[in-house]
């Protein structure tokens, strides 16, 4: 799908997700296991309406990037709710630029599903992270269980067509290939994951 097309669907969903804001729902408690590992300067990348901001601890600056005009508008919102320096950048993930090495900690929530090339976006984190930098992602992706991972499968071209958002993605291998991954926490029949990660020495 076309970046744009996609930012809009996701500008038809912001509002919803602004709803959830500051308030405790299922994946809270998933959010705020990874977070706590986040400290420093510290990238998120599509950080939506800044479900995220209000749950980090130990931080320096956050920069925070999505591509939805009103993701962003909300995420600014969120930005001004902070104590810590916060920047709000609307732009496609694929087309950021960023110096090598620039941030302490990476972030992604429930992105990973949405790119047109995740590899290529997991590669540009590893560039992007010091050396002794982490990368934190909570993310969904292709069951462990047979029948649900077949599920998926059948469901992914009418939910990605209409949602923008892949279900049968193996995060976990993709991943793996790019980083040393420290831990992984998965749940629900091995759908979601929580995954602390370096790169690579
Ligand atoms: C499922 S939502 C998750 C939002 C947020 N990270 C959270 O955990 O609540 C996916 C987000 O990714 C953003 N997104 C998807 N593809 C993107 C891209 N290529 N560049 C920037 N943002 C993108 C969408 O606008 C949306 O805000």
């Amino acid at each position: 799908m076309n970046p744009s097309k996609q930012a809009k669907i996701f500008d038809k969903h912001a509002r919803l997700y602004e709803k959830r804001r500051n308030k405790s729902t299922i994946d809270t408690k998933f959010r705020k296991k990874l977070l706590a590992s986040a400290s420093g300067n510290i990238l998120e990348v599509s950080a939506g309406t800044g479900t995220n901001f209000p749950l980090y601890r130990n931080v320096t600056s956050l920069t925070a990037v999505d591509f939805s005009t009103e993701m962003v508008r909300y995420a600014k919102e969120a930005a001004k709710e902070v104590s810590f320096d916060c920047t709000v950048i609307q732009e496609d993930v694929e087309k950021l630029v960023f110096r090598e090495n620039q941030f302490d900690t990476i972030v992604s929530t429930l992105s990973m599903c949405s790119y047109p090339h995740p590899e290529f976006v997991l590669e540009q984190m590893g560039q992007w992270c010091k050396p002794d930098g982490q990368i934190l992602l909570f993310e969904h992706g292709i069951s462990s269980n047979k029948v649900a991972a077949r599920l998926q499968e059948n469901l992914d071209p009418l939910f990605s067509e209409k949602f923008g958002c892949h279900l049968d993605r193996d995060i976990i291998g993709k991943v793996n290939e790019r980083f040393e991954v420290t831990r992984v926490d998965s749940h629900l029949m091995g759908i979601f994951h929580l995954i602390w990660a370096t790169p690579f020495k």
